[in-house]
């Protein structure tokens, strides 16, 4: 098949991938979330299963067909995802966080659905854990950390500033107003920063091209 006539340049290399949304319920009908579709992570799932990489794929709320040969673990909320990820991280050797994790919760989270006064609803909000940070703080120097990071305004300078604040070893980031790229589009339109100063701006590409590329670049770090 397929797989046969790919490279295995990434075989032995186990790789960890977040990737959709995550859920943040407030109550037992209602969630905070976002529009993400997980289709830039199945992609570097997908890529990197191909090379001949033992991926695990840690998934939010999505609606995606994995091959069977890639581990998927199913989660719902950033909590969830956090503690599955941290679980499988000292066990891989690459870590490719695109998942939009929400960044706060809603609080309380209640047992029965908040019912309609007339009034407002205030919603106090937590801070969510802070998943690539928690890879990053914990990594061995064997290990290796692709981020990503939707942006408004100076695209290349906020995904600098990023990279380094998260331990990022490569940073993929678009705008997240430009047409083609980001949320739950089939393209995407990147500036890729490695920790090496490689910079480079990609023009509009499938991203199932995105993902290869990618891959790429992680044998070159
Ligand atoms: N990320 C994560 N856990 C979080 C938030 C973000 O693992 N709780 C990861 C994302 O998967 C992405 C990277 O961190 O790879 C950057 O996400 P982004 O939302 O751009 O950055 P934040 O640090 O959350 O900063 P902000 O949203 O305030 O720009
Ligand atoms: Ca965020």
């Amino acid at each position: 098949g397929l797989k046969a006539l790919s490279p295995q340049d990434l075989s032995g290399t186990r790789v960890l991938v977040t990737l959709g949304p995550t859920r943040e319920y407030f109550d037992p009908v209602r969630f905070w979330s976002n529009p993400s579709s997980g289709t830039m992570g199945a992609s570097i799932a997908v890529a990197a299963w191909l090379r001949g990489a033992d991926v695990t794929a840690i998934c939010g709320p999505v609606s995606l067909w994995l091959p069977p040969g890639i581990h998927r673990i199913s989660v719902t909320s950033a909590v969830e995802m956090h503690e599955a990820a941290t679980d499988i991280w000292p066990s891989a050797d690459v870590a490719v966080c695109t998942a939009a994790v929400a960044d706060f919760a809603p609080k309380p989270y209640g047992e029965t659905k908040f019912k309609k006064t007339g009034e407002p609803l205030q919603v106090e909000f937590s801070a969510n854990p802070d998943i690539i940070a928690a890879l990053s703080n914990t990594r061995h120097v064997r290990q290796r950390i692709i981020g990503f990071a939707a942006e408004t305004g100076d695209l290349a300078q906020l995904a600098r500033e990023k990279r380094e604040r998260k331990g990022m070893d490569i940073i993929v980031a678009n705008h997240v107003l430009t047409p083609g790229a980001g949320f739950a589009a089939p393209t995407n339109e990147v500036t890729v920063i490695d920790a090496n100063g490689r910079e480079e701006s990609w023009p509009t590409l499938p991203k199932t091209e995105v993902a290869w590329r990618l891959l790429d670049w992680l044998s070159l770090l």
